[in-house]
Protein backbone atom coordinates (compact mmCIF):
# COMPACT_ATOMS: atom_id res chain seq x y z
CA UNK A 1 0.00 0.00 0.00
CA UNK A 2 2.37 2.53 1.18
CA UNK A 3 5.09 0.98 -1.05
CA UNK A 4 2.39 2.06 -3.95
CA UNK A 5 1.56 5.58 -2.73
CA UNK A 6 5.16 6.42 -2.66
CA UNK A 7 6.31 5.31 -6.29
CA UNK A 8 2.80 7.16 -7.24
CA UNK A 9 4.04 10.57 -5.58
CA UNK A 10 7.19 9.91 -7.10
CA UNK A 11 6.13 9.68 -10.84
CA UNK A 12 3.79 12.50 -10.27
CA UNK A 13 6.48 14.58 -8.72
CA UNK A 14 9.09 14.17 -11.49
CA UNK A 15 6.95 14.66 -14.38
CA UNK A 16 5.65 17.76 -13.14
CA UNK A 17 9.73 19.12 -12.13
CA UNK A 18 10.25 17.82 -15.63
CA UNK A 19 7.48 19.74 -17.03
CA UNK A 20 8.06 23.07 -15.52
CA UNK A 21 9.67 26.06 -16.85
CA UNK A 22 9.97 28.41 -14.37
CA UNK A 23 12.22 28.56 -11.07
CA UNK A 24 9.06 29.80 -9.16
CA UNK A 25 7.33 26.81 -10.13
CA UNK A 26 10.12 24.60 -9.06
CA UNK A 27 10.32 26.08 -5.86
CA UNK A 28 6.49 25.52 -5.10
CA UNK A 29 6.62 21.82 -6.25
CA UNK A 30 9.58 20.98 -3.71
CA UNK A 31 7.37 22.72 -0.96
CA UNK A 32 4.15 20.80 -2.82
CA UNK A 33 6.13 17.52 -2.47
CA UNK A 34 8.80 17.57 -0.03
CA UNK A 35 7.74 20.51 2.53
CA UNK A 36 6.92 19.80 5.65
CA UNK A 37 3.06 19.64 5.53
CA UNK A 38 3.61 17.08 2.24
CA UNK A 39 2.01 13.94 1.85
CA UNK A 40 5.93 12.45 1.63
CA UNK A 41 7.00 13.53 5.05
CA UNK A 42 3.52 12.57 6.54
CA UNK A 43 4.29 8.84 5.15
CA UNK A 44 8.25 9.74 6.66
CA UNK A 45 6.48 10.11 10.26
CA UNK A 46 4.17 7.42 10.13
CA UNK A 47 7.31 4.96 9.40
CA UNK A 48 8.19 4.10 13.40
CA UNK A 49 5.04 2.53 13.59
CA UNK A 50 5.17 0.30 10.97
CA UNK A 51 6.00 -3.13 11.62
CA UNK A 52 9.64 -3.52 11.41
CA UNK A 53 9.61 -6.04 8.55
CA UNK A 54 7.67 -3.37 6.60
CA UNK A 55 10.01 -1.12 7.98
CA UNK A 56 13.03 -2.15 6.39
CA UNK A 57 11.51 -2.13 3.10
CA UNK A 58 9.97 1.34 3.41
CA UNK A 59 12.62 3.50 4.87
CA UNK A 60 15.17 3.04 2.24
CA UNK A 61 12.85 3.22 -0.07
CA UNK A 62 11.24 6.47 1.32
CA UNK A 63 14.74 7.51 1.32
CA UNK A 64 15.53 6.57 -2.13
CA UNK A 65 12.76 8.85 -3.81
CA UNK A 66 13.48 11.83 -1.54
CA UNK A 67 16.62 12.18 -3.17
CA UNK A 68 15.45 11.33 -6.41
CA UNK A 69 13.07 13.95 -6.21
CA UNK A 70 15.92 16.39 -4.98
CA UNK A 71 18.16 15.56 -7.70
CA UNK A 72 15.78 16.14 -10.44
CA UNK A 73 14.55 19.93 -8.63
CA UNK A 74 18.39 20.54 -8.72
CA UNK A 75 19.30 19.52 -12.45
CA UNK A 76 15.54 20.35 -13.42
CA UNK A 77 16.68 24.39 -12.05
CA UNK A 78 20.22 24.17 -13.50
CA UNK A 79 18.84 23.08 -16.99
CA UNK A 80 16.23 26.50 -16.71
CA UNK A 81 19.49 28.81 -15.66
CA UNK A 82 21.23 27.27 -18.42
CA UNK A 83 18.38 28.10 -21.58
CA UNK A 84 17.57 31.43 -19.49
CA UNK A 85 20.97 32.36 -20.21
CA UNK A 86 21.35 30.93 -23.50
CA UNK A 87 17.83 33.16 -24.57
CA UNK A 88 20.13 36.28 -23.37
CA UNK A 89 23.02 36.18 -24.72
CA UNK A 90 21.92 34.91 -28.16
CA UNK A 91 23.17 37.31 -30.70
CA UNK A 92 21.16 37.73 -34.30
CA UNK A 93 23.81 37.72 -36.48
CA UNK A 94 21.46 38.48 -39.34
CA UNK A 95 20.38 42.26 -37.56
CA UNK A 96 21.59 45.48 -39.20
CA UNK A 97 24.62 46.44 -37.02
CA UNK A 98 24.53 49.54 -35.32
CA UNK A 99 26.84 51.85 -36.95
CA UNK A 100 29.12 54.42 -34.44
CA UNK A 101 28.97 57.87 -35.48
CA UNK A 102 32.11 59.27 -35.65
CA UNK A 103 33.36 62.94 -35.84
CA UNK A 104 34.70 64.86 -39.30
CA UNK A 105 35.88 68.32 -40.36
CA UNK A 106 34.20 70.81 -40.57
CA UNK A 107 33.61 71.83 -44.37
CA UNK A 108 35.43 75.20 -44.05
CA UNK A 109 38.19 73.24 -42.23
CA UNK A 110 38.50 70.58 -45.56
CA UNK A 111 38.23 73.80 -47.79
CA UNK A 112 41.43 75.63 -45.69
CA UNK A 113 43.30 72.76 -45.35
CA UNK A 114 42.52 72.02 -49.32
CA UNK A 115 43.77 75.60 -50.11
CA UNK A 116 46.92 75.20 -47.77
CA UNK A 117 47.99 72.35 -49.59
CA UNK A 118 48.55 73.17 -53.03
CA UNK A 119 50.40 76.69 -51.59
CA UNK A 120 52.72 74.25 -49.55
CA UNK A 121 53.01 71.71 -52.83
CA UNK A 122 54.03 75.22 -54.81
CA UNK A 123 56.26 76.33 -52.18
CA UNK A 124 54.45 78.67 -50.06
CA UNK A 125 55.02 78.98 -46.26
CA UNK A 126 51.57 79.70 -44.15
CA UNK A 127 51.49 82.39 -41.47
CA UNK A 128 49.47 83.53 -39.37
CA UNK A 129 48.07 86.53 -36.51
CA UNK A 130 46.13 87.72 -34.09
CA UNK A 131 42.44 88.06 -34.45
CA UNK A 132 42.35 90.57 -32.09
CA UNK A 133 44.36 93.34 -33.72
CA UNK A 134 45.61 96.72 -33.49
CA UNK A 135 44.42 99.40 -35.29
CA UNK A 136 47.66 99.85 -36.65
CA UNK A 137 48.24 96.78 -38.23
CA UNK A 138 44.78 96.17 -39.36
CA UNK A 139 44.46 99.70 -40.68
CA UNK A 140 47.29 102.28 -40.70
CA UNK A 141 50.13 99.71 -41.93
CA UNK A 142 48.14 98.41 -45.07
CA UNK A 143 47.84 102.44 -45.75
CA UNK A 144 44.29 102.99 -44.53
CA UNK A 145 45.32 106.07 -41.74
CA UNK A 146 42.39 107.66 -39.76
CA UNK A 147 41.16 109.70 -42.11
CA UNK A 148 41.47 107.70 -44.81
CA UNK A 149 37.75 106.79 -46.79
CA UNK A 150 39.59 103.23 -46.45
CA UNK A 151 38.42 102.67 -43.43
CA UNK A 152 35.14 102.76 -44.15
CA UNK A 153 34.65 100.22 -47.24
CA UNK A 154 34.87 97.51 -43.91
CA UNK A 155 32.62 97.87 -41.19
CA UNK A 156 34.57 97.35 -38.06
CA UNK A 157 34.06 95.83 -34.61
CA UNK A 158 36.00 98.41 -32.14
CA UNK A 159 37.08 96.83 -28.94
CA UNK A 160 38.36 99.84 -27.70
CA UNK A 161 39.12 103.13 -29.73
CA UNK A 162 41.50 105.03 -28.86
CA UNK A 163 41.69 108.20 -30.50
CA UNK A 164 43.05 110.64 -27.72
CA UNK A 165 45.90 108.25 -27.54
CA UNK A 166 48.93 107.72 -30.25
CA UNK A 167 47.20 107.14 -33.31
CA UNK A 168 46.52 103.35 -34.27
CA UNK A 169 46.04 102.43 -30.91
CA UNK A 170 43.07 100.90 -31.09
CA UNK A 171 41.78 97.38 -30.77
CA UNK A 172 39.72 95.80 -33.22
CA UNK A 173 38.35 92.64 -34.76
CA UNK A 174 40.51 92.02 -37.63
CA UNK A 175 38.58 93.29 -40.62
CA UNK A 176 40.74 91.32 -42.98
CA UNK A 177 43.39 89.02 -43.04
CA UNK A 178 46.03 91.75 -44.60
CA UNK A 179 46.66 92.61 -41.09
CA UNK A 180 49.05 90.33 -40.92
CA UNK A 181 51.22 91.55 -44.11
CA UNK A 182 53.39 94.07 -42.40
CA UNK A 183 53.22 91.83 -38.90
CA UNK A 184 55.29 89.15 -41.09
CA UNK A 185 57.58 91.54 -43.25
CA UNK A 186 58.59 93.43 -39.96
CA UNK A 187 60.41 89.68 -39.13
CA UNK A 188 61.16 88.84 -42.37
CA UNK A 189 63.13 89.62 -45.48
CA UNK A 190 62.17 89.07 -49.12
CA UNK A 191 61.66 87.29 -51.43
CA UNK A 192 59.27 85.14 -49.43
CA UNK A 193 55.98 83.41 -50.87
CA UNK A 194 53.21 83.19 -48.12
CA UNK A 195 49.70 82.58 -47.19
CA UNK A 196 47.77 83.53 -44.14
CA UNK A 197 44.48 81.73 -43.52
CA UNK A 198 42.51 83.13 -40.92
CA UNK A 199 39.23 84.28 -38.84
CA UNK A 200 38.00 87.82 -40.03
CA UNK A 201 35.10 89.92 -38.75
CA UNK A 202 32.66 92.35 -40.24
CA UNK A 203 29.86 94.88 -38.35
CA UNK A 204 27.55 94.11 -40.71
CA UNK A 205 24.17 92.57 -41.29
CA UNK A 206 24.03 89.01 -42.38
CA UNK A 207 22.34 87.54 -45.28
CA UNK A 208 22.39 85.09 -47.92
CA UNK A 209 26.18 86.42 -48.89
CA UNK A 210 27.26 87.65 -46.11
CA UNK A 211 28.19 87.02 -42.26
CA UNK A 212 29.48 88.80 -39.45
CA UNK A 213 32.45 86.20 -39.18
CA UNK A 214 34.32 84.72 -42.23
CA UNK A 215 37.31 83.59 -43.17
CA UNK A 216 40.23 84.70 -45.55
CA UNK A 217 43.05 83.73 -47.14
CA UNK A 218 45.72 85.99 -47.62
CA UNK A 219 48.29 85.51 -50.17
CA UNK A 220 51.07 87.85 -50.46
CA UNK A 221 54.54 87.07 -52.95
CA UNK A 222 57.36 89.89 -52.51
CA UNK A 223 60.63 89.47 -54.58
CA UNK A 224 62.88 92.08 -56.42
CA UNK A 225 61.11 90.91 -59.89
CA UNK A 226 57.63 90.02 -58.67
CA UNK A 227 55.06 91.15 -61.14
CA UNK A 228 51.68 90.46 -62.83
CA UNK A 229 52.36 87.64 -64.87
CA UNK A 230 53.62 85.72 -61.69
CA UNK A 231 50.13 87.11 -59.90
CA UNK A 232 48.60 85.44 -62.83
CA UNK A 233 50.65 81.89 -63.52
CA UNK A 234 49.98 81.44 -59.60
CA UNK A 235 46.48 82.63 -59.61
CA UNK A 236 45.73 80.25 -62.29
CA UNK A 237 47.64 77.29 -61.13
CA UNK A 238 45.77 77.69 -57.68
CA UNK A 239 42.38 78.03 -58.88
CA UNK A 240 42.97 74.81 -61.56
CA UNK A 241 44.31 72.92 -58.89
CA UNK A 242 41.40 73.80 -56.27
CA UNK A 243 38.25 72.97 -58.84
CA UNK A 244 39.88 70.18 -60.65
CA UNK A 245 39.24 72.13 -64.15
CA UNK A 246 40.98 74.32 -65.84
CA UNK A 247 40.13 77.93 -64.62
CA UNK A 248 40.12 81.50 -66.51
CA UNK A 249 41.48 84.53 -64.33
CA UNK A 250 39.83 88.19 -65.51
CA UNK A 251 41.28 91.57 -63.92
CA UNK A 252 39.23 94.38 -63.79
CA UNK A 253 40.85 97.51 -62.19
CA UNK A 254 39.37 98.58 -58.97
CA UNK A 255 40.59 100.36 -55.54
CA UNK A 256 41.99 98.81 -52.47
CA UNK A 257 44.41 101.45 -50.28
CA UNK A 258 47.06 98.61 -49.83
CA UNK A 259 47.87 97.79 -53.59
CA UNK A 260 48.75 99.76 -57.07
CA UNK A 261 47.55 98.71 -59.23
CA UNK A 262 44.60 97.06 -57.78
CA UNK A 263 42.44 94.69 -59.18
CA UNK A 264 38.91 92.80 -58.80
CA UNK A 265 39.47 89.28 -59.44
CA UNK A 266 36.92 87.23 -61.38
CA UNK A 267 37.27 83.36 -62.59
CA UNK A 268 35.44 82.03 -65.55
CA UNK A 269 32.17 80.19 -64.01
CA UNK A 270 32.56 77.50 -62.39
CA UNK A 271 29.05 76.07 -63.10
CA UNK A 272 28.83 76.68 -66.86
CA UNK A 273 32.45 76.67 -67.45
CA UNK A 274 32.24 80.37 -68.65
CA UNK A 275 29.29 79.60 -71.58
CA UNK A 276 27.14 81.76 -69.31
CA UNK A 277 24.62 80.55 -66.93
CA UNK A 278 21.89 81.26 -63.60
CA UNK A 279 25.14 81.21 -61.04
CA UNK A 280 27.18 83.78 -63.17
CA UNK A 281 24.09 85.50 -64.21
CA UNK A 282 25.01 84.71 -68.27
CA UNK A 283 28.05 86.59 -67.53
CA UNK A 284 30.63 83.60 -68.17
CA UNK A 285 32.68 84.96 -64.80
CA UNK A 286 32.45 85.10 -61.33
CA UNK A 287 33.80 87.49 -58.71
CA UNK A 288 36.22 86.02 -56.28
CA UNK A 289 37.70 88.86 -54.11
CA UNK A 290 40.37 91.72 -54.34
CA UNK A 291 43.90 91.77 -55.56
CA UNK A 292 46.86 93.80 -56.64
CA UNK A 293 50.67 94.59 -56.42
CA UNK A 294 51.13 95.63 -53.29
CA UNK A 295 51.64 99.43 -52.55
CA UNK A 296 55.16 100.92 -51.90
CA UNK A 297 53.42 102.54 -48.73
CA UNK A 298 53.03 99.40 -46.93
CA UNK A 299 56.69 98.11 -47.75
CA UNK A 300 57.88 101.66 -46.44
CA UNK A 301 56.01 100.61 -43.42
CA UNK A 302 56.98 97.11 -43.08
CA UNK A 303 60.81 98.78 -42.90
CA UNK A 304 61.93 97.86 -46.27
CA UNK A 305 63.59 100.48 -48.48
CA UNK A 306 60.91 102.13 -51.52
CA UNK A 307 60.68 101.04 -54.84
CA UNK A 308 63.48 98.22 -53.80
CA UNK A 309 60.80 95.70 -53.92
CA UNK A 310 57.65 94.35 -55.40
CA UNK A 311 54.77 92.15 -54.82
CA UNK A 312 51.84 90.93 -55.08
CA UNK A 313 48.65 90.20 -52.79
CA UNK A 314 44.90 88.88 -53.06
CA UNK A 315 42.36 88.46 -49.91
CA UNK A 316 39.98 85.98 -50.88
CA UNK A 317 37.01 84.96 -49.03
CA UNK A 318 36.83 80.73 -47.85
CA UNK A 319 33.45 80.30 -47.66
CA UNK A 320 32.78 82.13 -50.72
CA UNK A 321 35.20 79.27 -52.45
CA UNK A 322 33.77 76.05 -50.46
CA UNK A 323 30.21 77.86 -52.15
CA UNK A 324 31.26 77.71 -55.42
CA UNK A 325 32.65 74.39 -54.77
CA UNK A 326 30.21 72.57 -53.36
CA UNK A 327 26.95 74.67 -54.54
CA UNK A 328 25.77 76.13 -51.26
CA UNK A 329 23.55 79.07 -51.87
CA UNK A 330 23.41 80.73 -48.07
CA UNK A 331 26.59 81.27 -46.11
CA UNK A 332 24.95 81.31 -42.90
CA UNK A 333 25.14 77.48 -43.00
CA UNK A 334 28.09 77.34 -41.96
CA UNK A 335 27.86 78.92 -38.23
CA UNK A 336 24.42 77.02 -38.58
CA UNK A 337 25.55 74.58 -36.03
CA UNK A 338 23.05 72.28 -38.00
CA UNK A 339 24.07 68.97 -38.28
CA UNK A 340 21.66 68.18 -41.80
CA UNK A 341 24.34 70.36 -43.06
CA UNK A 342 27.32 69.75 -41.50
CA UNK A 343 27.05 65.89 -41.76
CA UNK A 344 27.00 66.04 -45.78
CA UNK A 345 30.43 66.47 -45.99
N1 LIG B 1 41.60 92.90 -47.56
C1 LIG B 1 40.63 93.08 -48.60
C2 LIG B 1 39.24 92.89 -48.03
O1 LIG B 1 39.10 92.24 -47.07
C3 LIG B 1 40.84 92.09 -49.71
C4 LIG B 1 42.10 92.34 -50.46
C5 LIG B 1 42.09 93.14 -51.57
C6 LIG B 1 43.28 91.78 -50.04
C7 LIG B 1 43.21 93.37 -52.31
C8 LIG B 1 44.43 91.99 -50.76
C9 LIG B 1 44.40 92.80 -51.90
O2 LIG B 1 45.62 91.48 -50.41
O3 LIG B 1 45.54 93.02 -52.62
O4 LIG B 1 38.31 93.42 -48.59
Amino acid sequence: MLKNKLSQIKKEALAKIKATNSSKELENLRIQYLGKKSEFKKILRSIKDLASQEKKVIGPLANQIKENIEKTLQSRKEEIAEEKEKKEEWIDVTAPGKRNTLGHLHPLSIVQRDIEDIFVALGFEIADGPEIETEFYNFDAVNIPADHPGRDMQDTFWISQEKDRQPGSGIVLRTQTSSVQVRYMEKNKPPFRIIIPGRVFRNEATDASHEHTFHQFEVLVVGEKVNVANFLFVAEEFFTQFFQEKIKIRLRPSYFPFVEPGFEFDISCTSCGGKGCSVCQQTGWLEVGGAGMVHQNVFQTAGYPRNKYQGFAWGFGIERLAMMKYKIDDIRLFHSGDLRFIKQF
